[in-house]
């Protein structure tokens, strides 16, 4: 057979299917991850049986996927449809899905979040204002549940010292609850904007208290919520997504080198399952936009396992693995469309485009009816002409 279309294992994607062990000894095949991906296809907070369908179309035998973001608390919400963790019927929910995902092989993190002051009243207890590091609302608009339009984002109420205990608590009763519905592990949602980063930003975090200021004390609510999670559950079951650079939601910060280094010399205090980084590229419902910030100063300063998102193609993804500028590579928009990803990368089979479209619609459609390599006439074209065994 031969090995110019990768068919082999030998193509210009070759690394990206290099064996790799994670702390805790989990086995992985290759180095692909799923990435948390919100859907918002949960009603009523709980995961569908259609969300069994979904995941395990895109799980592999020793792969590791991260669920979407799944939301620990009352209080956390602010998009509509995401899944919960925090009643018997979300944990419930959430069984078969975990179930579907290991009967293929692969190991399943759920990703952990609490939206902060990305949210509005509207999907608060009683209609209050979302928490958050802060009262300073997010720039910009947020999807109302009760307009069912775009509106303007409110103030946050800013959280007392004394309440951030039992939201710390929130996120490790969450973790639990994860392991009971039978996830490998957990991953700390610390990125993008949400509540973890409204303490972690000075672009966000306005205190003056223990918790806002320097560096230190800015990242001190992040550091007990890990350390909660990894006393709950085991350090080696724990990942946390970081955006050094990321502006969305308004999470940026003046010194990011500064406040990321210090934040993976405590991680490095912790045997965790791995850390993930979010490259400094804008994407979601944009184009991609690239910056001058590289999160490659990070690699030497994390002694364990480091993923990088945001950007990959089969080529980049193969040389961030080659060079070391990582050891997996998280993959979005792409295994949305295209639910046998590793396996057309392995091939360099053509891809099926992901409509941005129906990224957050409620239907089967642009969920669960992305065709495999053999339900398209190209995919079948292209089959056709590959070498026979
Ligand atoms: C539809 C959609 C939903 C997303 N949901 C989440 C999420 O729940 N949690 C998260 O950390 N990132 C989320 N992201 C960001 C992705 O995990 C990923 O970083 C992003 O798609 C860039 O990677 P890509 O270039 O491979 O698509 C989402 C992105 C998209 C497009």
């Amino acid at each position: 057979m031969s090995g110019s279309n990768g068919s082999d294992g030998s193509g210009p994607a070759a690394a990206l299917f290099r064996p790799y062990e994670l702390p805790g000894g989990v086995q992985l095949q290759h180095r692909m991850v799923y990435a948390p991906l919100t859907r918002c296809r949960a009603f009523g907070n709980i995961p569908q049986p259609s969300a069994a369908t979904y995941y395990s179309q895109r799980a592999t035998p020793g792969g590791l996927m991260i669920s979407e973001g799944t939301i620990v608390s009352e209080t956390g919400f602010g998009y509509p449809c995401t899944p919960g963790i925090f009643t018997q019927e979300q944990i419930d929910g959430w069984k078969p899905v975990v179930q579907a995902v290991k009967d293929k092989g692969a190991t399943f993190f759920c990703q952990i979040w609490h939206v902060g002051r990305a949210s509005h009243p509207h999907y608060q207890p009683n209609e209050e204002l979302p928490i958050s590091s802060t009262t300073k609302p997010v720039s910009g608009q947020c999807f109302s549940l009760k307009s069912m339009q775009m509106e303007d984002h409110l103030p946050s109420r800013a959280l007392a010292a004394e309440e951030l205990p039992a939201i710390v608590e929130q996120f490790a009763a969450a973790a639990r609850n994860l392991v009971a519905a039978g996830f490998n592990g957990v991953e700390i949602h610390g990125a993008n904007g949400y509540l973890i980063d409204q303490f972690l930003k000075d672009g966000i975090n306005d205190r003056t208290d223990a918790y806002g200021g320097p560096i230190e004390n800015r990242c001190r609510f992040c550091l007990e919520v890990v350390k909660a999670v990894c006393d709950a559950i085991g350090s080696e079951k724990v990942g946390i997504r970081l955006s050094p650079f990321g502006g969305f939601l308004d999470g940026s910060d003046s010194h990011p080198y500064a406040l990321t280094t210090y934040l993976l010399e405590e991680l490095n205090k912790h045997n965790l399952a791995y850390v993930h980084l979010v490259e400094p590229r804008v994407a979601g419902n944009t184009d991609l936009e690239y910056t001058l910030h590289s999160i490659a100063p990070f690699r030497s300063m994390y002694k364990g396992t480091l993923i990088a998102a945001v950007g990959y193609t089969a080529e980049n993804g193969a040389a961030a693995v080659e060079s070391g500028h990582c050891d997996l590579v998280c993959y979005g928009r792409w295994w949305i469309s295209n639910p046998d990803l590793p396996r057309r990368f392995r091939l360099g089979a053509p891809l099926t485009k992901y409509d941005r479209a129906t990224f957050y619609t409620q239907a089967a459609e642009g969920y669960t009816d992305y065709p495999f390599l053999e339900d398209s006439e190209e995919g079948k074209a292209f089959l056709a002409k590959l070498p026979a065994n």
